[in-house]
């Protein structure tokens, strides 16, 4: 099983994909926690590339490039094998990410990113948790955690509005797949609601 976990900056699904990998492990379950952009080593190094830095060191196009490269190596040498070993993988973002990110923010690039999706990646998770948030109370917890990779973060509050509608619009458009979970709530309440619909799904 290939779960992810979506959403905005400061969303806190980072700490969602990790409870969720530690409540699964207490129940007997292989579990490869990973996180993109990055998972392997190559995509780690193109990680700092992109989260780091200017907001306009590269246009959405070069991004779109690079998140797909990295994804790609993500995909042959963490994700792929991990699941042909029966283990469930849990991504912190996949492409979805891209397709918000780099397709629906600054300007319309969605047909790009599914044609480049489609010849380099091809792979679909049978799960996916968009943790909804409130767009200002995310970023200043983001902005918060002052992590040296907020380049995404500088782009501003009206780039997060865009993000979180972004998020709900996939949420429609893939609604086999997608899970609305309300971030609002204490940690302990969200990660409950995960492992609900995890279990439901497993079953
Ligand atoms: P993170 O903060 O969740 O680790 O993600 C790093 C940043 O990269 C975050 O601001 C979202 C951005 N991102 C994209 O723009 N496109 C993508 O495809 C992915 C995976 C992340």
């Amino acid at each position: 099983m290939f779960i992810t976990f979506e959403g905005i900056d400061g969303s806190g699904k980072s700490t969602q994909a990790r409870l969720l990998a530690g409540k699964l492990e207490a129940l007997g379950r292989e579990v490869v926690l990973t996180r993109e952009p990055g998972g392997s080593p190559g995509a780690e190094e193109i990680r700092a590339l992109l989260v780091e830095g200017d907001p306009d060191r590269w246009s959405a196009e070069t991004e779109i490039l690079l998140f797909t490269a990295a994804r790609r190596d993500h995909l042959e040498r963490r994700i792929a094998p991990a699941l042909k070993a029966g283990q469930i993988v849990i991504s912190d973002r996949f492409a979805d990410s891209t397709r918000v990110y780099q397709g629906a923010t600054r300007g319309e690039r969605r047909a790009m990113v599914d044609s480049l999706h489609a010849q380099m990646i091809g792979t679909e998770p049978d799960l996916t948790m968009i943790i909804d948030m409130d767009p200002d109370a995310a970023l200043s917890r983001g902005l918060a955690r002052d992590s040296g990779e907020d380049r995404f973060e500088e782009f501003g509050a009206a780039f997060q509005h865009k993000l979180r509608a972004g998020f709900l619009g996939l949420a429609e458009e893939y609604p086999e797949r997608c899970l609305v979970i309300d971030g609002a709530q204490g940690a302990d309440e969200v990660s409950a609601d995960v492992l609900a619909a995890v279990e439901a799904r497993l079953a």
